[in-house]
């Protein structure tokens, strides 16, 4: 787990190379128009970056997490917009693999994991944020259909994504009474609201879901009525872990950029680096680097090994992005004047680091996890 195998170094090669060609030559200009641009993301799957971990038999790779994290690493060196888009149209491959029957996986992962598919994930809601289970969106059985009503907020690749899993009210109140469906683009009653101007990832779309008498075969429910709340969870401690590689490849970046940048600017005739605040700025920059990135590391393997993973995604997740947002930020500050401009990507990689101390729960949610796990743990019940 320390030295990556010649595999695994492969691997990492092949997805630098891949993304600095599909994504490099617009990451600039696309964060500055917040255009997303579905041929990167089929570029990304003609590499086989877009299906890592999802079984060969149904079209991935059937690598593991460790090496989708390592992927994730490589693709957010370059625009972590890119790796968030690899990672949320991952997150309905996690759900059909786990969750979905033979029929459903036949039909849509390998399209996902090819990358023929984008996919989407809407759970959240204007009223429900970190508050998943009070989502209101309703799902009523008419005969061989669900009939949805209401919204979903926030959602990662609203109106490009061709399949989006949505969790939706099938009976009462709290998680139990949630369930998860598989929503095709087209879908007569979807349609799409308002397009959010973001901080950062703004290569990335987010758009609001609308569903007004949207009516799904009953055959795309995700496992049992009442099961949705669980199938998201269970989605969102894989998702966290892929928060976190992709928060560790920011890191990274922002450290490379700073730590260069401070090995050639020359202030009062010495490197800036070899002045001590500098330098032990830069030092701490790289402790948190790599602590984050074991701590990812880590909650993948334990994935990999079927082992529980709950509490330590949530830390992975928490550490990997307080890193990125604290890295970043001390990287504008190497860089001074020049890291307040367009000119060096250390002031894009801060904005887009403080949406990942939010997304897939906010470090705050995270939190409750972890603590929650501690009560247990040591006998608060
Ligand atoms: N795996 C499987 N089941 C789980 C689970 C997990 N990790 N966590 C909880 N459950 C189950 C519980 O076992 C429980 O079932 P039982 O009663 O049968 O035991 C049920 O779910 C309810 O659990 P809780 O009582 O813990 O639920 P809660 O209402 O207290 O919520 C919470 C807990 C951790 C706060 C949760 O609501 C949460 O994670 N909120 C944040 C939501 C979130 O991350 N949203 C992000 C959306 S996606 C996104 O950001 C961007 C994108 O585009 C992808």
């Amino acid at each position: 787990m320390f030295r990556l195998t010649d595999e695994q170094q492969a691997l990492v090669e092949a997805a630098r190379a891949a993304a600095q060609d599909a994504i490099g030559p617009t990451v600039k200009i696309d964060d500055e128009t917040e255009t997303f641009r579905p041929e990167i993301f089929r570029k990304l799957g003609e590499a086989g970056l877009c299906g890592i971990p999802t079984p060969e038999a149904w079209g991935g790779l059937g690598l593991g997490y460790v090496e989708y994290c390592l992927v994730l690493e490589e693709i957010a060196k370059v625009a972590p917009s890119w790796a968030v888009c690899v990672a949320v149209s991952g997150l309905p491959q996690i759900i059909l693999t786990k969750f979905g029957n033979d029929e459903q996986r036949t039909r849509f992962l390998p399209k996902l994991a090819s990358a023929e598919y984008l996919g989407g994930f809407a759970l959240s809601e204007v009223g429900s944020g970190s508050d998943a289970a009070s989502l209101r969106c309703s799902a009523v059985r008419e005969g061989d259909e669900y009939v949805l009503n209401g919204s979903k907020f926030w959602i990662t690749h609203g109106g490009y994504a061709d399949v989006y899993v949505v969790m939706a009210r099938t009976g009462g109140p709290g998680p139990k009474g949630v369930s998860a469906f598989l929503v095709e683009k087209g879908t007569p009653g979807l349609s799409y609201g308002k397009k959010e101007e973001k901080m950062g990832l703004r290569a990335s779309p987010t758009v609001e879901l609308l569903f007004e008498n949207a009516r799904i075969p009953a055959a795309n429910r995700l496992g049992p009525e009442g099961d949705g709340f669980r199938v998201a969870m269970s989605a969102l401690d894989s998702g966290r872990i892929t928060i976190g590689a992709t928060s560790v490849g920011l890191a990274q970046a922002a450290l490379d950029c700073a730590a260069n940048y401070a090995c050639v600017r020359k202030q009062f005739d010495t490197a800036i680096i070899d002045f001590q605040g500098v330098g032990f700025m830069l030092a701490d920059m790289a402790i948190q680097v790599e602590t984050a990135r074991l701590l990812v590391h880590k909650a993948a393997w334990l994935r990999d090994q079927d082992l529980a993973y709950t509490p330590i995604a949530a830390m992975a997740k928490c550490a990997a992005t307080d890193a990125a947002m604290k890295v970043s930020t001390d990287a504008v500050q190497v860089l001074g004047g020049a890291g307040y401009t367009r000119e060096y990507p250390v002031e894009r990689l801060m904005r887009d680091a403080k949406v990942m101390q939010i997304v897939e729960g906010t470090n705050q949610v995270q939190r409750v996890v972890i603590a929650r796990h501690l009560k247990r743990s040591y006998g608060g019940g």
